[in-house]
C-alpha cells in the first residue's frame, strides 16, 4: 500500500505519532488532518501545515461528520485513540468508546468514502504477557491482559473484516513503546514531570527495577510505518515495529535523571501490582521485527537510546509546558 502522492486522511493527526507522520507525508500527499484535541496540540501540526497541501479539521471521531471529511480520501491512517493503558483499568468505558466504537465509526466512514486503505496504530499489548519473547506477529492465542490492549485488537479484528468484506486493504502496526518529542504520555514523559516538580525526589511506579520492555524511537516508528506499509500485501498485513532489546523502568530513571544533568536523585518505589506498575501493565516486552527488516528497515537506536534521545528530543518542549 504505497502512502506517498496519494490523497490521505490522517486521525489523531495533532497526537505525538500522528504528527510526526504528517510531517513527512506532508510534501508529496494531499492531507486531511483529523483530531479533536482532547490530548493533541495544533501547535504540532505546524511543520506539515506550512507545507500547504495539508488541512487541519478539528472533529471527533464520535461526531456526524466523518463521511463528508473522507470524501475523495484514498488511504486512512487512523491513529486517534485513548492510549492509556493504566486508566483503561480504573474505568473501561472510555477506552471502548475512543477505540472500539471510533474505530467502527471511522471503518463505517471509509467504506461508504471507497477508502481503498487502511492502516492501524495497534500495539504490542494485544499479546499479553507473550510466553515467547521477543514476540514474532504469528504467536498466538492473543490474550490481551488489559483492556486497552483488548481494544486495539478488537480494532484489528475490526479492520481485517472490512478487508475481506469490502475489500478495503489494512495495515496494522504492533507497537512497542514509542518514544520521542511531542508526546505526552508514558514513562518518559511521566517521569520528567515529576523530576520538573521536584529534582530531588523520583517516585517510580512498580517494584524495583520495574518492568522490562522495548521502546523504540519515534523516527525509528515512523521509518517503520512507511516502510512496512510500502511493502504490505492485503487483505491484512500486521507488523511489529520495535528495538532490539529492553530497558528495565529504572535504567529509563536513571537516563533521564543524566539526560537532566541532575544529581543526588532519591528514587522511591510504589511496590506496583503484581510484579508491574498497574493492573494490565505487561512485564517483560520485546518484538521480533524481522518481518518489517526484510523490507530493508532496521531500527537506528537501542531501547537505551531512545529513550536518551527522546528525553534529549522533548526535554525543552517538556520544561515549557
Ligand atoms: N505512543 C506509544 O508508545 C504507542 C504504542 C503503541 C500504540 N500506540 C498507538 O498509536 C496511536 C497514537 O498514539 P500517540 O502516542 O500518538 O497518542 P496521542 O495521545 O499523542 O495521540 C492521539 C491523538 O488522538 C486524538 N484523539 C483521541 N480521541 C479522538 C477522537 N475521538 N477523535 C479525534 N481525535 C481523537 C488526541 O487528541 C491525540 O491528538 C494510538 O492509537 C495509540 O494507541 C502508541
Amino acid at each position: 500500500m504505497k502512502l506517498r502522492d496519494r490523497r490521505v486522511a490522517i486521525t489523531g493527526a495533532a497526537g505525538f505519532i500522528g504528527s510526526h507522520v504528517a510531517d513527512v507525508l506532508a510534501g508529496s500527499c494531499d492531507l486531511v488532518l483529523i483530531d479533536n484535541l482532547s490530548s493533541g496540540k495544533k501547535g504540532n501540526l505546524a511543520g506539515a501545515l506550512k507545507k500547504g497541501r495539508a488541512k487541519f479539521v478539528r472533529e471527533d471521531l464520535l461526531g456526524g461528520k466523518l463521511p463528508s471529511l473522507l470524501k475523495g480520501t484514498e488511504v486512512v491512517l487512523h491513529f486517534a485513540a485513548n492510549p492509556d493503558v493504566r486508566s483503561s483499568a480504573d474505568d473501561p468505558n472510555p477506552t471502548f468508546e475512543e477505540n472500539i466504537v471510533a474505530t467502527f465509526r471511522l471503518l463505517e466512514a471509509s467504506r461508504k468514502a471507497g477508502v481503498k486503505g487502511f492502516v492501524l496504530a495497534s500495539t504490542s499489548t494485544v499479546y499479553g504477557e507473550a510466553a515467547r519473547v521477543p514476540t514474532p506477529e504469528e504467536y498466538g492465542p492473543l490474550m490481551p491482559i488489559s483492556m486497552y490492549g483488548a481494544s486495539k485488537l478488537t480494532c484489528e479484528a475490526l479492520a481485517a473484516s472490512y478487508a475481506h468484506t469490502y475489500g478495503m486493504e489494512s495495515v496494522v502496526f504492533r507497537f512497542a513503546n514509542v518514544v520521542g518529542g511531542r508526546s505526552r504520555h508514558g514513562v518518559v514523559w511521566d517521569l520528567v514531570q515529576k523530576l520538573k516538580r521536584n529534582p530531588k525526589k523520583l517516585e517510580i511506579i512498580g517494584r524495583e527495577p520495574g518492568t522490562s520492555k522495548s521502546y523504540v524511537h519515534i523516527d525509528d516508528a515512523v521509518r517503520g510505518i512507511l516502510a512496512g506499509a510500502d511493502r504490505a500485501s492485503g487483505p491484512q498485513d500486521v507488523y511489529n515495529v520495535g528495538s532490539y532489546d529492553a530497558i528495565s523502568v529504572k535504567e529509563i530513571a536513571e537516563t533521564i535523571v543524566r539526560e537532566m544533568e541532575l544529581s543526588d536523585v532519591a528514587f522511591t518505589w510504589t511496590g506496583g501490582v503484581a510484579g508491574g506498575g498497574w493492573k494490565g501493565d505487561v512485564k517483560r516486552m520485546i518484538l521480533d521485527t524481522a518481518k518489517l527488516r526484510m523490507t530493508g528497515w532496521r531500527p537506528k537506536f537501542t531501547s537505551a537510546e531512545a529513550v536518551a534521545q527522546a528525553a534529549r528530543d522533548g526535554l525543552s518542549s517538556f520544561i515549557k509546558r
